[in-house]
């Protein structure tokens, strides 16, 4: 395939290896141009392009940057994405670095309130797992711990798609249905950053409750802050699961 990503920070630049170790061809976009992407491009052999042209021609275009950054995307970034192509929305909603977002506030799930800035449908994935996991964390299929991931959306065929590209990163893919129901995974809740196995992970989905997610997500978000930078990731791997004792 040729991959599209918009963002080249931790997730972006984590999924290119990733998806360059597949075979795929990827090209890569920020905002300040591609003369700033050259050792983002050598490290990850991407190719580094100017946002108006990361979409053009691609398979899969995915978007790796901050919510708040989602309306600042060029308005005719979409026209040159070949139709059917899927958009992945990696992003989290956190007011503290977003500034309030009235309709996510409202009850809009993030990536239904980035279709609507986009006005193109997408796909929620790759949101709830630590850049740390995403780099190391992939197994053999058939691993007992193996990680497995949430993907939301309408388009069957689009999750189907990336299902079998999890699964060649080393992650299981479980379909988490609709859009609407992807607060299930988002910030401040069982299945956000504990990198449960795919058996654990449905429990943890089907256990998520909306009246306090948005309460334990802003804890969440002042925990972590208030780490030491050294604090290996697997402590706040396995913080996060403390927070829900249920699944820990
Ligand atoms: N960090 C994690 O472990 C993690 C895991 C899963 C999901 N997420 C979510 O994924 C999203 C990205 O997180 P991250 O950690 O990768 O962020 P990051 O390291 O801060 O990188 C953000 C990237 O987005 C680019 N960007 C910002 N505004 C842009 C714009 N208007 N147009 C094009 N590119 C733009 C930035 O480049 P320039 O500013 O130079 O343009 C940068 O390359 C966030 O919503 C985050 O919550 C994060």
């Amino acid at each position: 395939m040729k991959i599209g990503i918009i963002g080249a920070g931790g997730v972006g630049s984590a999924l290119a290896v990733h998806f360059r170790k597949l075979q795929h061809a990827v090209q890569i976009a920020n905002s300040r141009g591609p003369e700033t992407l050259s050792k983002v491009a050598e490290e990850t052999g991407t190719t580094a392009v100017a946002i108006s042209d990361v979409a053009k021609g691609v398979d899969l275009l995915v978007i790796a940057i901050p919510e708040k950054s989602v309306p600042l995307l060029p308005k005719d970034l979409l026209g040159a994405l070949p139709s059917g192509a899927p958009i992945v929305d990696t992003g989290n909603y956190y007011p503290q670095r977003d500034g309030l977002i009235a309709q996510i506030e409202g009850g809009m799930t993030e990536s239904e309130w980035v279709s609507s800035v986009l006005g193109r449908p997408v796909i929620k994935a790759f949101n709830n797992i630590f850049t740390y996991s995403i780099i190391n964390g992939g197994l053999p299929k058939g691993s007992q711990t193996r990680i497995a991931l949430p993907i939301s959306g309408e388009d069957m065929k689009a999750k189907q798609l990336l299902i079998a590209l999890l699964d060649g990163m080393g992650f299981d893919g479980i379909d988490a249905g609709p859009l609407s129901e992807s607060w299930r995974q988002q910030p401040g809740t069982p299945a956000y950053c504990t990198d449960y196995n795919a058996e654990v992970l449905r429990g943890a989905l089907a256990s998520a409750n909306i009246a306090i997610a948005s309460q334990m997500r802003d804890a969440g978000f002042q925990t972590v802050m208030s780490l030491p930078p050294d604090t290996p990731p697997e402590e706040i791997v396995r913080f996060a699961r403390a927070q829900w004792t249920t699944f820990a």
